[in-house]
């Protein structure tokens, strides 16, 4: 959709950080917002400053019937949607000798099968409209395992990757006008490290070196530029690719080196 054309857009994980903010930005820009979070009070502080029509859904995406009924009640509100944006996610602090069976589950359903059922309910109506754009908000870890901490979110969020591309090659030669992206943001400055679980007990996770965290505002400027043009990946981050391109051209060295980055960044106090 061309830039400054109003859109129909589903956000999850509205009710705070990088969400809340993406409706901000969009309703701004006259987007029409249907937002979902399991947090109904939060979600309708975020649309009453959205300044924009807004339509609020209390959603759980680790709920395939809550995602199919955030989309049936998107497209009764505004009689399609353009723009679905996975966002929904949640971290952990626990390293992979010590997650549990339930860590694993809740990683997975969260950051991943909330995503598929996002997918399997939209989908199939950018098709038949033969235009839409599926975003899914993984991040740069599910790339490069960068912090052993995060374990399974990492795990989760490589899954993401994976079956958004998937979807996208699928997708290409028959809908040529159905985008799908990947968005793959590296530290932000949200609540999410604190919501993550063993949060509270968790040792603070800086960033890899070279690459500070970067606020809410400007991942989802990037994001929203992104709806403008629609392209495969997304890093937020301007550091993110080379460190990717280092990493993928030989894992051990890079681990070697980032080990050593890290246990000299950890000699000096943190910002
Ligand atoms: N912040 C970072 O450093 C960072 C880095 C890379 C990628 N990301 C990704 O960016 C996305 C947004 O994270 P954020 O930084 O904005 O974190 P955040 O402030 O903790 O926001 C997370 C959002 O997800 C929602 N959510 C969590 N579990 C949910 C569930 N079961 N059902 C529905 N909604 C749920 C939360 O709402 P409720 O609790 O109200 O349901 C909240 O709106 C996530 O996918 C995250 O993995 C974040």
């Amino acid at each position: 959709m061309s830039e400054g054309s109003a859109r129909v857009v589903v956000i999850t994980g509205a009710s705070s950080g990088i969400g809340a903010e993406l409706a901000r930005q969009l309703g701004r820009r006259g987007d029409a917002l249907v937002l979902a979070a399991r947090g109904e009070d939060a979600l309708r502080a975020v649309a009453a400053a959205a300044g924009t029509q807004t339509h609020v859904v209390r959603t759980d995406v680790t709920r395939r019937a809550d995602v199919e009924r955030l989309r049936d009640e998107a497209l009764e509100a505004f009689g399609r949607v353009d723009v679905w944006i996975n966002n929904a996610g949640r971290g952990i602090d626990r390293p992979v000798l010590e997650l549990t069976e339930h860590d694993f589950d809740e990683m997975m359903a969260v950051n991943v099968k909330s995503a598929l059922y996002g997918m399997q309910a939209i989908v199939p109506h950018f098709q038949e409209r033969g235009a839409g754009h599926l975003v899914n908000v993984s991040s740069f870890l599910g790339r490069v395992p960068l912090a052993t901490l995060r374990s399974a979110y990492t795990a989760a969020k490589a899954a993401l990757n994976a079956l958004t591309a998937n979807l996208r090659v699928d997708l290409a030669a028959r809908w040529p006008g159905v985008h799908v992206s990947l968005v793959m943001p590296g530290v932000v400055d949200t609540d999410f490290a604190r919501n993550a679980v063993g949060a509270a007990a968790g040792v603070p996770l800086r960033s890899p070196p070279g690459m500070p965290p970067q606020t809410a505002e400007e991942v989802t400027a990037a994001i929203v530029d992104l709806l403008d043009h629609p392209r495969a990946e997304l890093y937020t981050h301007r550091a993110s690719h080379p460190i990717v391109r280092r990493y993928y051209e030989d894992v051990q060295a890079f681990e070697e080196a980032a080990r050593r980055a890290f246990s000299a960044a950890a000699q000096t106090p943190a910002p």
